[in-house]
C-alpha cells in the first residue's frame, strides 16, 4: 500500500470513528494505577521518605514498590530476574519483531543495540541534530512574537521535524503524528492498569504509523546514493550475520526510535520547563547558562530541574522468578514470581543515604545522582540525541526577556494522558 493510500484510509477511518481518535485518550479519566502515579510524581518527598525509612520494599496485592537507591540499582541491574514487561505490547504495535526495551539481554538484544548505536552515532548530535533543533526552535520562538504554546508549538514540534529531516520520515500532519506516537508510548510504557481504551487507540495509532514508516523505507530504497537519513542508513546497513537488515527489523527500529523520541522528549522538555516556571531560582540559573552560551552548563541545569519532575516515579518491571531483593540486610524481601514492580528512580534520586543534599538544585552533581535516563542494561540509548535536541530547543526560549506563564488556564500545564500537551508562555519581544 502506498503512503498516500494509507493516509487516506487513516483519514476516512478517523472520520467514520473507526480510526485513531486522540481525543478519546485525552478525555480518559486516569485509572487508579495511573492516578497513584501522577499523585506520587507531584507530591513525592514525604511519601518517598516514609517508604525509604519504614517500608523500603513494599509488596502488596501483586505489586512491589522499591524506593531506596541501592535497591533500585540492584533491581535494574538484575534484568534476568526483574524483567522488562513491555515486549508483547511493542510487538503488537510494531506488527513484527520486538525492540530493545522489550527484550532481555542476549545475542539478539546486543546485535540490535549495536546496529542502533551505529545508525545513530553520537557525533550526529553535534553535527546534525543540535543544529536542526536550534534552527527550528529559533524560527518558532521568533515567529511567535512573545506568546507561544511551548509544548505543542515548540517542545513537541521540534522532535517531529527531526523525524522528517534526520530520520527521513515524511510526516503528513505534525500534530496528528505527535498524538499517534504519544498514544503508542502511553500504551507501551505508561499503562499499568491495561486500560482497554488506551489499548484500542494505541492499536489504531500503530496501524496509522506503520504505513508512514513503510513509505519511508520504500523512499529510502528509491533514494539516490549518498542520501544520508536514518532510513537510508538502515536500508544499506548489514546485520550481525552480514546480510541486509530485513524491512520488518528496520520498521521496528524506526518505530522504536520515534516512539522513544517524540513522546519522551515532549514529556522531558515539558517537565523541565514546568519546573523552571515553578522555581525562580532554577529559572535564573538556567537562563544565565543560556545567556552565557554554555551548552554543557545549560544541559546540566535542565537535567537537574528534571530530577525534581522526571518522566515518572520510575520504570516498571515484572518478577520472572521468586527472588530476594537486598539479600543479607534487615530489609531483605522475597518478591514472588509474577509480581509487577515500580522501581522508583525518582525516590532513589532523593535518597539522602546516597545523594548529597538531595533537595538542593545543584547542576554540578555527579552523574550517578541523576537516574532520569534509567540505569543498567536498558539505560537510554537515545540520551545524547535527547540532550542535543532539548538543549537547543529550549535555549532560544530561555534567552527571552521576562519569560513567564500566560495568565489564566492557558499558562498551566495541560496534559494528554500522562503527557504534557499545552503550556502557553509569554515573553517581551526584542
Ligand atoms: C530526555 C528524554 C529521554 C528520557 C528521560 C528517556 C528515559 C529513558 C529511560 C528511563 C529508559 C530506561 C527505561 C527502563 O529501564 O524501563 C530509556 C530507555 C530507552 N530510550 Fe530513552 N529517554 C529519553 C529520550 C529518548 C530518545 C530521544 C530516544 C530515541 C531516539 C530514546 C530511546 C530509548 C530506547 C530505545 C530505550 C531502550 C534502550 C534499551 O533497552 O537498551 N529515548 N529511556
Amino acid at each position: 500500500m502506498t503512503y498516500a493510500a494509507a493516509t487516506l484510509i487513516g483519514r476516512k477511518q478517523s472520520q467514520s470513528g473507526t480510526g485513531f481518535q486522540p481525543a478519546r485518550v485525552a478525555a480518559k479519566k486516569p485509572g487508579i494505577g495511573s492516578a497513584v502515579i501522577s499523585y506520587l510524581l507531584d507530591h513525592p518527598y514525604a511519601i518517598y521518605a516514609f517508604a525509604r525509612r519504614f517500608w523500603p520494599i513494599v509488596v502488596i496485592r501483586g505489586w512491589a514498590f522499591i524506593s531506596r537507591y541501592e535497591d533500585v540499582i540492584e533491581v535494574l541491574k538484575r534484568q534476568d530476574v526483574f524483567a522488562v514487561p513491555f515486549g508483547p505490547k511493542i510487538e503488537l504495535l510494531n506488527g513484527g519483531p520486538n525492540f530493545l526495551l522489550g527484550m532481555a539481554d542476549g545475542a539478539d538484544y546486543r546485535a540490535l543495540h549495536e546496529l542502533v548505536a551505529n545508525t545513530f552515532p553520537t557525533s550526529d548530535n553535534r553535527a546534525i541534530v543540535g543544529p536542526i533543533a536550534a534552527e527550528e526552535a529559533e524560527a518558532l520562538v521568533m515567529s511567535s512574537r512573545g506568546r507561544i504554546d511551548a509544548i505543542e508549538d515548540l517542545v513537541t514540534r521540534v522532535p517531529t521535524r527531526i523525524c522528517e529531516r534526520y530520520y527521513g520520515v515524511a510526516v503528513p500532519n505534525e500534530t496528528r503524528f505527535a498524538h499517534i506516537t504519544i498514544a503508542m508510548s502511553t500504551f507501551m510504557f505508561g499503562d499499568p492498569s491495561n486500560d482497554p481504551t488506551v489499548r484500542d487507540e494505541a492499536v489504531k495509532a500503530g496501524a496509522e504509523l506503520r504505513p508512514i514508516i513503510d513509505a519511508a523505507i520504500a523512499g529510502a530504497r528509491a533514494a539516490p546514493a549518498g542520501s544520508d537519513t536514518i532510513a537510508a542508513r538502515l536500508v544499506s546497513a548489514k546485520g550481525a550475520d552480514g546480510a541486509p537488515v530485513p524491512d520488518e527489523t528496520i520498521r521496528a527500529i524506526l518505530i522504536g526510535m520515534i516512539t522513544g523520541f517524540v513522546p519522551t522528549n515532549t514529556m522531558a522538555g515539558g517537565h523541565m520547563l514546568e519546573m523552571l516556571l515553578r522555581r525562580p531560582d532554577m529559572m535564573r540559573a538556567t537562563q544565565a547558562a543560556a545567556r552565557a552560551d554554555d551548552d554543557e552548563l545549560l544541559k546540566r541545569c535542565l537535567w537537574e530541574a528534571f530530577r525534581f519532575l522526571p518522566l515518572n516515579p520510575g520504570p516498571f518491571r515484572e518478577c520472572a522468578e521468586d527472588a530476594i531483593v537486598a539479600q543479607g540486610t534487615r530489609r531483605a524481601k522475597r518478591i514472588p514470581k509474577g509480581t509487577k514492580m515500580l522501581v522508583s528512580t525518582h525516590s532513589a534520586m532523593f535518597d539522602p543515604r546516597r545523594i548529597e543534599r538531595p533537595k538542593a538544585f545543584d547542576p554540578g552533581r555527579a552523574s550517578h545522582n541523576n537516574l532520569t535516563l534509567g540505569s543498567g542494561i536498558h539505560w537510554c540509548i537515545g540520551a545524547p540525541l535527547a540532550e542535543a535536541q532539548i538543549v537547543q530547543t529550549l535555549k532560544p526560549l530561555l534567552l527571552q526577556r521576562n519569560l513567564r506563564r500566560a495568565a489564566g488556564q492557558a499558562g498551566r500545564l495541560a496534559l494528554d494522558g500522562p503527557f504534557p500537551a499545552h503550556l502557553v508562555v509569554e515573553f517581551d519581544p526584542a
